[in-house]
Formats: structure tokens, sequence, C-alpha cells
């Protein structure tokens, strides 16, 4: 970026509303919450990005099982993950960041105007914004959208163990999870307010069910062959027999991602991060290992204040 452009960026992130988060600093742009280096290729992306109509868009909010949905649409997406040889997954050799590309941590990150001219359709691209900041042509195209949501207890907790290790593998001291909580009840994590995130975009799906798939953690764990299933339908690939489903579901879960050699000691070079903090315990319910009945009383009462009215329920 030219220095005009950088000495503007750094005077308009300076008048952003501030907030500090697993010690570093957030900024609030248009109502959500970015680290100053995302932020920059979030508006970026925002305002360059063309959608094609037939790329595949996937959104979520941090630590709700996004790292499993960039491990099925590609698996999906690609004729090769239907087939019975294992040897040519591309799981077995790319950690799931490695096959979506996001565009605001890599697409984004180094040029605000990317040449994507050599990507082959259909394309496929994930982002943590927030619905209101989507690039108009993600809304507008015929691309489909594909949301993962979590349990917000559950997302808490996982985002908890996820900063702490980031931080931790660089020297910093952990964040009590006492005050990480009250961030979050008010809305104060990366890509949050959670609640905001997850509205825009259950309102949207309600309005265009052909445009965007709503899903959440609790039934791809409950029912994963059926949620994979129906994610296909929704993408244009159905099965044609229910082994494909299961190898697909088996290629992507958490056991065997986990234990693949790339994700046990890969690091992401965008981010710096090693891969296998992406996978933990991976269960419905971890919240109750840590939460007080105090915790749980204030975050589900937010829920359900948040939600009142939306028809959406989160809570498990
Ligand atoms: P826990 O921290 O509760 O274990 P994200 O991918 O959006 O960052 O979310 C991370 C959460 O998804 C973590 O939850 C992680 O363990 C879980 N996860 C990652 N890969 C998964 C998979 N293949 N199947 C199920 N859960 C997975």
């Amino acid at each position: 970026m030219e220095s005009s452009s950088v000495d503007k960026l750094s005077a308009l992130i300076n008048e952003l509303p501030k907030q500090p988060w697993y010690g570093a600093d957030l900024y609030n742009w248009k109502g959500f919450w970015y680290r100053p280096h995302h932020l920059s290729s979030t508006m970026a992306a925002s305002s360059n990005f063309q959608a094609k109509d037939d790329d595949v868009i996937l959104t979520s909010s941090m630590k709700t099982g996004t790292t499993w949905m960039k491990a099925i649409i590609p698996t999906i997406m690609n004729p090769v993950g239907r087939t019975d040889d294992d040897s040519l997954d591309p799981l077995l050799k790319h950690h799931p960041n490695e096959l979506i590309p996001s565009l605001e941590i890599q697409v984004y990150s180094v040029n605000p105007h990317p040449d994507l001219s050599n990507m082959v359709s259909p394309r496929l691209f994930r982002t943590h914004m927030a619905y209101p900041l989507l690039p108009e042509s993600i809304k507008t195209s015929g691309c489909k959208i594909v949301y993962i949501t979590r349990d917000p207890k559950d997302t808490f907790v996982s985002t908890c163990h996820f900063m702490n290790s980031v931080i931790a593998a660089r020297g910093v001291e952990p964040w009590p999870m006492s005050e990480a909580f009250e961030s979050f009840c008010k809305g104060v994590h990366t890509f949050g307010p959670f609640h905001d995130h997850v509205l825009g975009y259950w309102k949207e799906s309600l309005k265009r069910p052909e445009k965007i798939c709503f899903m959440r953690y609790e039934d791809m764990k409950k029912d994963p062959k059926g949620e994979v299933k129906k994610l296909a339908c929704f993408l244009g690939r159905p099965f044609e027999k229910d082994q494909e489903v299961e190898k697909v579901v088996w290629r992507c879960s958490l056991e065997r991602l986990k234990n693949l050699e790339m994700n046990q000691h890969g690091v992401d070079p965008w981010l710096g991060i090693d891969y296998k903090h992406y996978f933990r315990r991976g269960i419905v319910g971890d919240w109750k290992n840590h939460f007080t009945d105090e915790m749980k009383e204030k975050l589900e009462q937010l829920t359900a204040m948040k939600f009142e009215g939306s028809g959406l329920s989160l809570g498990y």
C-alpha cells in the first residue's frame, strides 16, 4: 500500500472505538470488532471483491465450527472428495485453511486489488465479515453463502482456549476467563458481537433460503450425514450413493484431521498460528466444564433477549 494510503488508514483506525482483547486492541468498524491488521483487508474486500454467480462463500463468527466446514465444502465440491482413493485427498497434505482462502486474512491482506483471474471456477472463499459488511456483489450475485454457528456458550469456551493457546505461544499470559466472559457478553471479540453476527445471517437466510444455508454446529454433531447431504444439495452437488456421504463425513472428521501430520505440526503462514490449535475437543456442551451458574444464566438471558422474536434458538 502507498504511504499516503497507510497514513489515511492509520488516521481512520485511530478514530475508531477501541477495546483491549487478549493482550491486543480491537477496533470497532461499522458495528463489528477487528484486529487492526484485519481491518484494512476487510475494508478492501468489502469494497472491491467481485463475486461470480458460481462462487461459494463460507461465513461465520469465530470458533463456531468453521474449520469443519472449510474441510467439508471443498470435499463436496471437488470430485476427488467422493472417490474411494484416499491417497488423493487434498486434506492429507493441506490444513483446511489452505483449501478455501479467507478474503480478509489471505486474499486481500497484501493487495487491495488482487488479481483473481487465474482462479478456477467454482471459486471457494471464506470470510468472518458480518452480513452488513459483505461485499455488495456477494449479496446481489447468484453465489451461495454457507453460514455456520454454534451455541454461544461453547463458542465462548472455544474462543478462550484458542486465544490463550495462541498468545501463550507468543509468551503472553493467559487472559482470565472471567474477564474474557465479560468482554464476550459486551460483544467485544474479533468479528463480534456474536449475536449481531448470527442474527444478520439468520434473518437473511429466512428471506432467501436458496441463497444462504444456515447451519448449526450441534446439528452437524447430531446428524453429520444428514447435514452434509443437505449441504451438498444446497451447493448443487447432491450425492448419488450413501458411501459417498460417509466418505466425506469421515475424511472431514475431527478424529481424522487432528491426527494428520500436517495438522499436528504445520503452521498457518498467514497468521503464524500452529494448525493444531484449530482442533480441540469438538463436543457439544463443553461449557458445562467451565461455566459457573451465574455465567450460564447471564449468557442464556442475553441470548434469549437478543434473539427474541427472531425464531432463532442456539441453546443446548
Ligand atoms: P472446541 O474448541 O470446542 O473443541 P473454528 O473452526 O470456527 O475455529 O471452531 C473451532 C471449533 O471447532 C473447536 O471446538 C474445534 O475443536 C472444532 N473443530 C475443528 N475441526 C472440527 C471437525 N473436523 N469436526 C468437529 N469439530 C471440529
